[in-house]
């Protein structure tokens, strides 16, 4: 479904993608692992257009949208649940909720609240607070239900565990799965939390220093002792 070809990109002199190839097939989670610093934050802002690449390709469905806006990007399905939550904390849950699903492709608001709540009841019982109030993990839950409410065909999700309780993450991670199954989603999700990522995701891609240094199955991957220890510090 998305197609990662030799990807440079470099902010002034540093090179921060060197020819990064990547593929995400439809209807699967593919992690993106790595160590602080290695790319993994600008692959997803390239792909969604808020980074411009200096050579290759970002193709969705064979369509070149490299060179797209983000809203264009948007647009076509693809939705980008930012590091560190991006959740609008002056705002209500169920107002974020609103936002997310201005950018919908289908379906009106109510039902992509009634969608949002269906996922994930806790923020049903929170609507009417700020997000400001909420916890951590609910946060994250809010920032994965606003891109979901944009009724995205691709969600690229930028280190959901950042802060997160081991508890509340797997919750987070479980509905990954059904909303794969469910719905069709395909999830690329970036992690520097490779255990939590191998276990959910069906192939995974370890990035070092803006390089792709390995890209399999993600059982085999957690497999490789050798792997994990260079490149993911177990
Ligand atoms: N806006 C920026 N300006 C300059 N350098 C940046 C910027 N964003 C990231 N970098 C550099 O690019 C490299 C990759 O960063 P990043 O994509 O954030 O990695 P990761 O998300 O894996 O931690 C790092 O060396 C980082 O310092
Ligand atoms: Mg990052």
């Amino acid at each position: 479904m998305l197609d990662v070809s030799d990807l440079t990109v470099a902010y002034g002199q540093a090179v921060a993608l060197d020819q990064v190839s990547l593929t995400v097939p439809e209807r699967s989670i593919t992690a993106v692992l790595g160590a602080n610093g290695a790319g993994k934050t600008t692959l997803v802002r390239t792909i969604s257009g808020l980074v411009r690449g200096r050579g290759g390709s970002v193709r969705l469905d064979g369509l070149d949208i490299s060179r797209l806006a983000p809203e264009r990007v948007a647009r076509l399905g693809i939705a980008h649940v930012p590091e560190g939550h991006g959740v609008v904390t002056e705002l209500s849950v169920e107002e974020n909720l609103r936002l997310g699903s201005m950018a919908s492709r289908g379906g009106g608001v109510r039902q992509a609240l009634e969608e949002s709540y269906e996922l994930f009841p806790r923020l049903r019982s929170r609507r009417r607070l700020s997000a400001a109030s909420l916890s951590g993990g609910e946060r994250q839950m809010l920032a994965i239900a606003r891109g979901l409410a944009a009724h995205p065909r691709l969600l690229l999700l930028d280190e959901p565990s950042l802060g997160l309780a081991g508890q509340v993450l797997q919750q987070i991670m479980s509905k990954l799965r059904s909303l794969v199954a469910d719905r069709g989603l395909t999830v690329l999700l970036i992690e520097q939390n490779a255990r939590s990522a191998l276990s959910v995701a069906d192939d995974a891609v370890v990035l070092a220093l803006g390089q792709v240094v390995a890209h399999d199955r993600a059982a085999k991957l957690a497999a490789d002792r050798d792997l994990l220890g260079t490149y993911l510090g177990f």
